[in-house]
């Protein structure tokens, strides 16, 4: 196992009504800024709970925030943070809206000129304004870590931030959100939160064996809960089952000590980025093809995969890895999840040129656990996608 260190200071709420006791999280004087997407709250419920724990504080709101947050978006949501003296943040939402709030917070108190440049010049974020989540969607796992995506129409650009700065305070996890998700977005979830726990497991062999033990049993949970939480979004078992383990698969424990991927993801954001396509879909797309493409290093990693996870024990190494692959793209159709990049659009042609132009301009040339994938090698993977 690899030396590490592992602090993670959000307070987790958990469980149905927990809503309730946002207030006593919230500094008592604080000017609250209540941020959320489309307006999924204020059909569900959830709009009214959070208004009501927030009786007694000053909240100013601020709706709109689009699925993969728009910069544009958020420069208002920022103009209104300086000009109302906002001093702290609330997320109610999913991934995009709680990964919008991120690159507030880090933007509220950045010195420089250009916000963007946060993403664009790597610039971690040590200290930003306090913010708290209310989960609304389980998937990303952001309520947790302290990461954010964040996407720029103007530019078709989707680049990360981050830092230890961007931990929400608290989030609260209440599985009965749950009820008013749309089945696609349930599907994204799972797919999601999978190939996170996958990214930071398929990779080689090196002797952590709780890592992935907890690896393979938030895998097996999810395979367990996904067909229950399809059926009946109200099932309030496979909902929390759910929820915690979109959680736990990307709030840093299971990557601690050991190598891990994430060439899946930095791909399939250049296929948001140009395309729209899901967030979780494009990492369907992707990760089957990375796999096969890299099969090598990672056939041992595959073949316990196989093995633990969806109990193939029959054949050689090789066999189980590539039933393993199988299995997963399985998995994936099972939920009405298209593998193939063609099966979102008619246009990929060229995607691949593209996708590796990209990663050259910015110098990406060290992706994978070996560090050895180059925007060439990028290139084959996609083509194998189309
Ligand atoms: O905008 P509203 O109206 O709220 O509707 C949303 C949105 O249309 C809807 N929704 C959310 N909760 C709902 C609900 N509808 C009904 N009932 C509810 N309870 O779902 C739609 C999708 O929401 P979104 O927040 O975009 O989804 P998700 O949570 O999957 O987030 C995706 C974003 O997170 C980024 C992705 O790249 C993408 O931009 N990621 C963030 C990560 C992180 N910070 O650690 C890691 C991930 O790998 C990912 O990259
Ligand atoms: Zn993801």
């Amino acid at each position: 196992m690899n030396n590490f260190e592992y602090q993670n200071p959000t307070k987790i709420l958990f469980g149905k009504d927990q809503i309730e006791n946002i207030s006593k999280e919230i500094p008592n004087k604080a000017k609250v800024l209540l941020l959320y997407g489309g307006g999924s709250i204020k059909k569900n419920g959830i709009y009214e709970q959070v208004t009501k724990a927030l009786k007694g504080f000053e909240v100013v709101e601020f709706g709109g925030i689009p699925a993969n947050p728009e910069y544009a978006v958020l420069m208002d949501a920022l103009k209104i943070i300086k000009e109302q003296k906002i001093t702290f943040l609330l997320a109610v939402g999913g991934g995009s809206v709680i990964d919008g709030t991120k690159f507030l917070s880090s933007a509220a108190l950045y010195k420089g000129d250009t916000p963007w440049d946060i993403l664009t010049e790597n610039i971690r974020t040590t200290s930003g304004m306090p913010f708290g989540t209310v989960l609304t969607l389980p998937a990303t796992g952001s309520e947790m870590n302290s990461g954010a995506v964040i996407t720029r129409e103007e530019t078709k650009e989707k680049l990360a931030m981050g830092g230890p700065g961007l931990f929400p305070q608290f989030s609260v996890l209440d599985p009965t959100v749950i009820q008013s998700i749309p089945k696609r977005q349930l599907a994204n979830g799972i797919t999601d939160a999978f190939t996170h726990v996958l990214e930071q497991y398929m990779t080689y062999p090196i002797n952590a064996l709780l890592q992935d033990r907890i690896s393979e049993s938030i895998l097996q949970t999810l395979i367990e809960v996904a067909p229950k939480v399809m059926k009946d979004p109200k099932d309030y078992k496979a909902a929390a089952d759910f929820m915690w383990s979109c959680t736990m698969a990307l709030n840093g424990l299971i990557q601690k000590g050991v190598p891990t991927d994430w060439a899946v993801h930095a791909i399939g954001h250049e296929l948001t980025a140009l395309y729209g396509i899901d967030h979780a879909r494009t990492l369907a797309v992707i990760a089957p093809s990375h796999y096969r493409y890299n099969f090598e290093a990672k056939k041992e990693k595959l073949a316990q995969y196989a093995e633990r996870v969806w109990n193939i024990t029959e054949g050689s190494v090789d066999e189980k890895a590539k039933q393993a692959i199988v299995r997963t793209e399985m998995f994936f159709n099972g939920l009405g999840i298209d593998t193939k990049l063609s099966d979102y659009t008619r246009d990929y042609m060229g995607t691949a040129q593209e996708i590796s132009r990209r990663f050259t301009v910015r110098g990406w040339n060290t992706l994978g656990e070996h560090k050895n994938l180059s925007p060439s090698d990028v290139e084959k993977i996609v083509t194998m996608a189309y």
